[in-house]
């Protein structure tokens, strides 16, 4: 059970204040009766809560699968640019968060949602979860680098080292421009950018294809997102074991 004003607040009808104001203009019904106390307790998931007549259902949590295209930066507010949570237009919760960032221009899987836990535990150091990427590359990527990759790299600058753990590269086609799938578990600052530019290389696009056992969906186009299925859910969730709510 939650107060009537921190449901709808939590469904972005507007802030603690504003939401106050409309329940005691009698806007809100509960199981169709008119309810003017902003205290008033509500079962979320049991209650039917209706504003101006408009049903407003309560979600805990909410997973999206979004495409993310170029352009758009990984955060959930930018004074000036457009963010990924702009583009969650279906969104009910106001406290999503993007899971992981990728830079402006790089494309691919991101995971939208409002749960810290699972947040957590995909993107802890010490969970080793897998993350590939597809990118094209300016120049010949060589066996030479496979076995760097698989090895660790020094991406560090400036004199200062910073060793990267493994990382699984395959070449799908290697010529003036290559093209790679990149399997890493760690995601440092601009990592896979970092990692050509260790042997010589630069990344020309970038794009994520899987974190953990969730992959982008084929069918959605950069910019297009949906919400996890629930198969996609509970199998991220195995990762979390020994992770407390
Ligand atoms: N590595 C990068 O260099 N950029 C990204 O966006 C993700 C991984």
């Amino acid at each position: 059970m939650i107060r009537l004003d921190k449901y709808l607040a939590d469904m972005g009808i507007g802030t603690r204040q504003e939401v106050k104001k409309h329940i005691r203009k009698g806007q809100i019904t509960v199981n169709g009766e008119a309810v003017t106390a902003p205290e008033t307790k509500v079962c979320e998931g049991k209650d039917e809560v209706k504003m101006d007549g408009k049903p407003v259902s309560y979600a805990s949590y909410e997973y999206y699968m979004l495409h993310k295209p170029s352009g758009v930066v990984s955060a959930t507010e930018d004074p000036r640019e457009r963010t990924v949570i702009d583009l969650i237009r279906e969104k009910k919760r106001k406290d999503l968060f993007p899971v992981g960032r990728l830079d402006k221009d790089t494309e691919g899987l991101l995971l939208i949602t409002n749960d810290g836990v699972l947040a957590h535990s995909l993107l802890s150091p010490k969970k080793h979860v897998d993350k590939t990427y597809y990118a094209r590359i300016q120049g010949c990527v060589t066996r030479e680098d496979v076995e760097r990759f698989a090895a660790g790299l020094d991406i560090g600058s400036e004199g200062a080292k910073e060793r990267t753990r493994p990382g699984v590269l395959e070449i799908l086609k290697s010529g003036e421009e290559s093209e790679i799938r990149l399997t890493i578990q760690e995601g440092k600052y601009h990592q896979v950018k970092r990692m050509f530019e260790a042997v010589g290389k630069k990344v020309l696009y970038l794009k994520r294809e899987r974190m953990g056992t969730l992959c982008l969906d084929e069918g959605l186009k950069p910019g297009e997102y949906r919400s996890l299925t629930k198969k996609e859910l509970e199998y991220l969730q195995m990762n979390q074991k020994g992770v407390s709510r």
